[in-house]
C-alpha cells in the first residue's frame, strides 16, 4: 500500500516535471533554453595558426583568385558565393566539365566553430586540412600543389604578401608553401562569420524581435518536434553525424569510413542553421527543394531504417505548427554581407 502510494507520488511528480518543463506561460522557461543559443564573442583560433591581419588579408586574396586553379577560371568563391552565403543556389555542385557533383556546396558560415566536422561525411580534420582537395581536385580546380606553389612563388605581389603574413619567411626567396597556403586560407575562412540576426536581440532579451509564430517554433524547435537534439547551441549544430532519414542509393556518407557501424550508415554531418531561410536548396544532395519540404522530411520522420537516428520519428505536425517552425527558421537570418569576411581587416582579430 505505502509502495504504490509512493509509486503514485513519484509519478504525479514526474507529471508535475513535464509540466513545469513545458512551462505554464512558457517565459520563464524559454529564458534557460534561449541562452543555450547566445553567440560566442569571440572567433577560437588554433594556437598551430594564430590569427593575424596580413595572414587574413593575404587568405582572402587566395581565396577569391583564379590562379588558384589551372586554367584560371575557378576560385573557391565559384562554388562559396559570398553574396549567396558562401555557398550556391545548386543540388550539388558543379564540377568543371558541368557534371554535378556527389554533394551539395557546404555553406561556410560559422565554419570556426565547425572545425571538427568538416565535409558532409566528416573527411577533413581541421580547416587548413581542406584546401588543397578542391585545389587538386581533376573535376575541380585541378592544381597540383607543386604548380601552385611554383606559380605563386613566380608573382611579385604574392611572394612579398607571404613574407609579410608569415615572418619566419621574411628573407625567404620563395616564401609560398603548400602549407602557408593552406593557413591562411583557413585564416580568412575562420572570419566567414553569420551577422545578429533576430533571434540573437530577442536571446539577449528583446522579446519584440521575433513574432509570436516564431517564438511558438521555438518551442517546438527545443520540444516536441527534438530539433535541438542535433541543431544545438549558437550555430544550430552539434557538429556530429547522424542519418535523419533523407539518403538514399549508394552514398553512405559517415559510414563510408565505418562500415561495420550501423548508426552512421547514411549519416551526414549537422548542418548550421544559420541564414537558412537564404539559401535553398537543402541536405547534402540538395534533395529538399525549400524549408517547407524540409519540414516535411522530418514530419514524416524521414525513411524508417536500422540506421536512421532515435532522434528522429514521425511528428504528426499541424499545418500550424509547421509554420512556426518555419516562422522561427527565418529568425536566424541576418541583415546580409555583415559578418567580418565582409569588413576590412584589422590588427585585432575581428568580433562574430
Ligand atoms: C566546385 C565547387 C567548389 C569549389 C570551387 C570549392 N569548394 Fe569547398 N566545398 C565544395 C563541396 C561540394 C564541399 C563538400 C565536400 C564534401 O563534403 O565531400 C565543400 C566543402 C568545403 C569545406 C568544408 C565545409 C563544411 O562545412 O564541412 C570547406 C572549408 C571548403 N569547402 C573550402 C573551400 C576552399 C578554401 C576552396 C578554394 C580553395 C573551395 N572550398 C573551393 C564545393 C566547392
Ligand atoms: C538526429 C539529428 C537531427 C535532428 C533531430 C534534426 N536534424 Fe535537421 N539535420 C540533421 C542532419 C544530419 C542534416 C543533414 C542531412 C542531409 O544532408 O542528408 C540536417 C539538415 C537540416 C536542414 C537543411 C540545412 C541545409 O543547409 O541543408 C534543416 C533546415 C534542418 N535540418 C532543420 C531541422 C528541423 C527544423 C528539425 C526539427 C523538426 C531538425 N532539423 C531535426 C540533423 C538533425
Amino acid at each position: 500500500m505505502s509502495k504504490s502510494l509512493a509509486g503514485a507520488a513519484a509519478a504525479l511528480m514526474v507529471i508535475m516535471g513535464c509540466a513545469s518543463a513545458v512551462g505554464i506561460s512558457g517565459e520563464p522557461d524559454r529564458t534557460a533554453r534561449l541562452a543555450e543559443f547566445r553567440r560566442p564573442t569571440e572567433i577560437p583560433f588554433p594556437e598551430s595558426n594564430p590569427y593575424s591581419q596580413a595572414k587574413a588579408e593575404l587568405g582572402r586574396s587566395l581565396f577569391f583568385d583564379p590562379m588558384l586553379s589551372r586554367d584560371q577560371t575557378r576560385t573557391c568563391a565559384t562554388c562559396h558565393v559570398p553574396s549567396m552565403d558562401w555557398t550556391d543556389d545548386k543540388p550539388r555542385a558543379v564540377r568543371n566539365d558541368d557534371a554535378p557533383m556527389a554533394v551539395r556546396t557546404p555553406t561556410l558560415l560559422d565554419i570556426a566553430w565547425i572545425e571538427r566536422s568538416l565535409g558532409w561525411d566528416g573527411r577533413f580534420r581541421d580547416l587548413e586540412a581542406v584546401a588543397f582537395v578542391p585545389i587538386s581536385a581533376k573535376a575541380n580546380m585541378d592544381m597540383p600543389d607543386t604548380l601552385l606553389v611554383e606559380r605563386l612563388n613566380a608573382t611579385p605581389s604574392y611572394v612579398e604578401a607571404f613574407r609579410q603574413a608569415f615572418p619566419d619567411a621574411a628573407d625567404e626567396a620563395r616564401p609560398v608553401t603548400r602549407l602557408r597556403i593552406e593557413q591562411a586560407l583557413a585564416t580568412f575562412e575562420r572570419l566567414i562569420v553569420s551577422g545578429p540576426a533576430p533571434f540573437d536581440a530577442w536571446v539577449a532579451g528583446d522579446s519584440a524581435a521575433v513574432s509570436a509564430g516564431a517564438k511558438r517554433g521555438f518551442d517546438l524547435f527545443t520540444g516536441k518536434a527534438n530539433c535541438s537534439a542535433c541543431h544545438s547551441g549558437a550555430i544550430f549544430t552539434d557538429g556530429s553525424f547522424h542519418d535523419i532519414g533523407t539518403a538514399s542509393g549508394d552514398d553512405h556518407g559517415r559510414g563510408r569510413f565505418f562500415p561495420n557501424s550501423t548508426a552512421l550508415r547514411y549519416a551526414f554531418k549537422t548542418p548550421t542553421l544559420r541564414n537558412v531561410a537564404r539559401r535553398p536548396p537543402y541536405m547534402h544532395d540538395g534533395s529538399a527543394k525549400d524549408l517547407a519540404a524540409v519540414i516535411d522530411v522530418y514530419d514524416r520522420g524521414g525513411i524508417e531504417r536500422a540506421s536512421r537516428s532515435r532522434d528522429i520519428r514521425p511528428l504528426g505536425l499541424s499545418k500550424q505548427e509547421k509554420a512556426d517552425l518555419i516562422a522561427f527558421l527565418e529568425t536566424l537570418t541576418d541583415a546580409g554581407a555583415d559578418g567580418p569576411a565582409h569588413q576590412p581587416i584589422t590588427a585585432e582579430p575581428p568580433r562574430p
